[in-house]
């Protein structure tokens, strides 16, 4: 691990933080403390590549205020919107309030695969920790923010580890993942997605839900960290 001081130009004011400790070659994640700091600079390096007419359409406003593309809290408070899209609903997910999930469920070299995975966030956040890391995003505008992020967080972020697709996950063999992550309503193919899932999540693969409206029909619930519940098949490994 190595600790440098890094400068970070945000929207509105520029200044210097102190940076951050990349993973560890070997891909062993930090340490609680640095994830935190980590998870932060990921989150505001995201919300910078958003151009002005996305901001608007998540915010509704024309602008946000200078405190606001260096604090998550605020970014999350700021989006009082979705945007719908072609596929689904974007919004971003907190990573602060997924990060317990991550933590105790993620392993270095386990097979992630974000459905709809946005601004790439929530790759970013498990390549970190050590994760094969792939996300697949429908939409061409939100995938190229990925690109820009990961470039901008190849410090921090190793880049073999942060796979991102531009496509419909629903191409996507499941049964090659170790972990699924999925932010509720992001699809609009909620009911196709989830029967995939049924179809092909291997024994001992989970599916990570965050903010799910109701257990999915035909799964069981392992874990639960806050806003995220973890659910496999049934021992049985029968789909229903
Ligand atoms: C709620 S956002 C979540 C973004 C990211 N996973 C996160 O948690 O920050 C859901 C994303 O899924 C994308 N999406 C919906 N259906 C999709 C599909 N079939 N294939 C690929 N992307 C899809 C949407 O365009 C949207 O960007």
């Amino acid at each position: 691990m190595s600790i440098r001081f890094h400068a970070a130009p945000f929207a509105g004011a520029a200044f210097f933080f102190v940076a951050l400790v990349s993973a560890a070659p070997d891909g062993r994640p930090p340490a609680h403390a640095t994830l935190v700091a980590a998870v932060r600079r990921i989150q505001n390096t995201c919300f910078a590549t958003y151009p002005p007419a996305l901001l608007k359409r998540l915010t509704g406003k024309e602008a946000v205020a200078v405190e606001v593309p260096s604090d998550p809290a605020l970014q999350m408070k700021a989006f009082v919107e979705v945007d719908r899209r072609e596929k689904g609903l974007f919004y971003p997910t907190s990573l602060d309030d997924v990060l317990d999930a991550f933590e105790s469920e993620t392993r270095p070299g386990l097979r992630l695969l974000d459905l709809g995975s946005g601004d790439g966030r929530v790759v970013f956040l498990a390549a970190l920790l050590g994760a094969d890391a792939t996300g697949v995003e429908w939409e061409e505008s939100l995938h190229r923010l990925a690109l820009e992020a990961r470039e901008r967080l190849a410090d921090l972020v190793p880049k073999k580890r942060a796979h991102l697709k531009a496509g419909d996950f629903l191409r996507e063999d499941f049964s090659k993942y170790d972990l699924l992550f999925y932010f509720e309503s992001g699809t609009f193919d909620a009911a196709a997605m989830f029967d995939k899932i049924r179809r092909e999540l291997r024994p001992g693969a989970r599916l990570l839900l965050a903010h799910g409206i109701r257990p999915p029909d035909g799964l069981e619930e392992t874990a639960a960290y806050g806003v995220v519940r973890v659910y496999v098949r049934p021992e049985s490994g029968a789909a229903p």
